[in-house]
């Protein structure tokens, strides 16, 4: 880490009672520590936009006796090996499964990879959870 900055900045008094809320909402135990985040958060949000290299994590939960759902979204993931890093599988009932699945590439790929996961039949649910390979934020 580099060495800390101090800063000193103005905000009107209504922004600054919303930022003072929004850290009592997320529990941040100061608002510093809830400005890096954000701060962070907005970096992330432009490697995503600008297409650049992103980590992203696939969510899918999933009926495990829809015709042939498995084996598709397996022929999926080898399609995409070189993106996917890694996958969990858990079974969440007797019927329904969940996979998480780790990728890292281009934020346009892994966001094409989650969508075609997500629109298969059978999946009841997906998700996309949005992050870095952290080299921006360092
Ligand atoms: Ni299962």
């Amino acid at each position: 880490m580099s060495e800390l900055v101090r800063l000193s900045f103005s905000l009107d008094a209504t922004l600054e009672a919303k930022l003072e809320e929004l850290r009592t909402r997320r529990r941040y135990s100061n608002r510093s520590e809830l400005l890096r985040d954000l701060i962070r958060d907005q970096l992330v949000e432009e490697v995503w936009e600008e297409d650049r290299e992103a980590v992203g994590t696939v969510t899918l939960v999933f009926d495990h006796h829809a015709h042939g759902l498995h084996e598709k979204l397996t022929d999926l993931q080898h399609e995409h090996h070189d993106v996917i890093l890694a996958t969990t599988h858990v079974h969440l009932d007797h019927h329904l499964c969940a996979e998480v699945i780790l990728c890292r590439g281009r934020s346009s790929l892994i966001r094409s990879i989650a969508d075609q996961l997500r629109q298969q039949k059978g999946v009841l649910h997906g998700s996309l959870s949005v992050s870095s390979t952290g080299a921006e934020l360092r």
